[in-house]
């Protein structure tokens, strides 16, 4: 079977080609066609910049997956499409791609959850190969620009948030930090990197960051706090140097690891688990990679991370999604939800 993704919640334009059968799956094309170069200059997305760069990109990305894989376009037999969440206006964009095709074609359309997606990431590590197998019921952490979640995946589709964040999105205060200390956007790659340099180069750990909700007993985040503590802590210092720039981010990624730890720990002793799952455009920090592999080892847990090509937003996930059923094919119903959260 061969499934298309498609996806456009955010700033990338991305379609995917992907053959499952059983498990096995092949890879046919993934194509992830970035628009940060356009939105950098706005420290941010732009929701009616990103819709006019889909609708201008998708035609010309499906004619060029549909060469490159050599895939005869009637030989597709589903349409997986993102629905929500994201922008609004930008998912709209590949839902009427979808519809327009599945006419054309008369394929079903599979509508999907992003969050879903960043879940799903996990069981691909190859071009090629066999789906790994996630062991339900599966704590799931998601950290992304837009969500930070703790989910109970009773099975794939079957889903209870457990926790989120009251403010900020974890990738969402990376990027806050990063623009705070003039650091371009997006800002998690570049705290990360700048953190690992003060490891590397052992800089002193003068800076010290609150970590927020460690004592409230449920599975909440917050971030809006210890941001507000980042730009106290700047005015308070005045001229900043590079050893301090990079000692402030190694501070804040330890803050932010470690009350991400605390929680999942919390998640962990609070119900049983058959396998852990970070999914997200977070997840590829490397630090935090680190600590969740630390965390699953000492909880003897098997623990599902994505490869670093499919941390971030990816069709790939989605039309894995779509493939594995997920949901049922919808075309009528089918609209753009920007809050869309994951459900049983
Ligand atoms: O999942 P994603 O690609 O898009 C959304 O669905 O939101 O996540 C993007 C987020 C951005 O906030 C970005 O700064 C963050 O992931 N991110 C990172 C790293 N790489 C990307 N955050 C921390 N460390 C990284 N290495
Ligand atoms: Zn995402």
């Amino acid at each position: 079977m061969i499934t298309l993704g498609i996806e456009t919640s955010c700033d990338e334009t991305a379609l995917c080609l992907l053959q499952t059968e059983g498990n096995k799956y092949n890879v046919f094309g993934n194509i992830v066609h970035s628009q940060i170069d356009i939105h950098r200059g706005f420290g941010g997305v732009v929701p009616m910049l990103a819709k006019r760069e889909h609708i201008k990109n998708l035609p010309i990305l499906y004619k060029k997956i549909i060469e490159e894989s050599k895939i005869k376009e009637n030989d597709i037999d589903r349409i997986a499409v993102t629905y929500g969440p994201g922008l609004e206006p930008a998912l709209w964009t590949g839902i009427l791609f979808a519809k327009e095709l599945s006419e054309k074609i008369h394929k079903p359309i599979y509508p999907i959850n992003h969050m879903e997606g960043h879940i799903v990431s996990v069981m691909i590590d190859n071009q090629f190969g066999e789906l790994k197998k996630v062991d339900f019921p599966a704590l799931a952490i998601l950290i992304s620009g837009g969500h930070t979640e703790i989910v109970n995946a009773r099975e794939l589709g079957k889903y209870e948030i457990l926790g989120t964040t009251l403010d900020d999105a974890l990738g969402e205060a990376f990027d806050k930090v990063a623009r705070m200390l003039q650091l371009p956007y997006p800002g998690g790659p570049e705290i990360s990197r700048l953190a690992e340099r003060a490891r590397e180069e052992n800089i002193k750990n003068e800076i010290r960051l609150p970590r927020p909700m460690i004592h409230s007993k449920d599975l909440n985040f917050s971030f809006s706090g210890l941001k507000t503590s980042v730009l106290y802590t700047l005015r308070d210092m005045g001229e900043i140097n590079q050893d301090q720039i990079k000692d402030l981010c190694r501070e804040f990624e330890d803050s932010v690891t470690e009350v991400l730890m605390i929680k999942t720990k919390q998640a962990l002793e609070n119900q049983e688990y058959r396998s852990l799952v970070v999914g997200g455009g977070v997840i590829a920090n490397k630090h935090i990679r680190k600590m969740f592999e630390n965390l699953a080892n000492q909880y003897s847990i098997p623990l599902y991370l994505p490869i670093p090509e499919i941390t971030g937003d990816n069709a790939l996930m989605i039309a894995l999604a779509g493939a594995l059923n997920t949901t049922k094919p919808s075309v009528e119903g089918l609209v753009a939800i920007g809050n869309l959260s994951l459900r049983n």
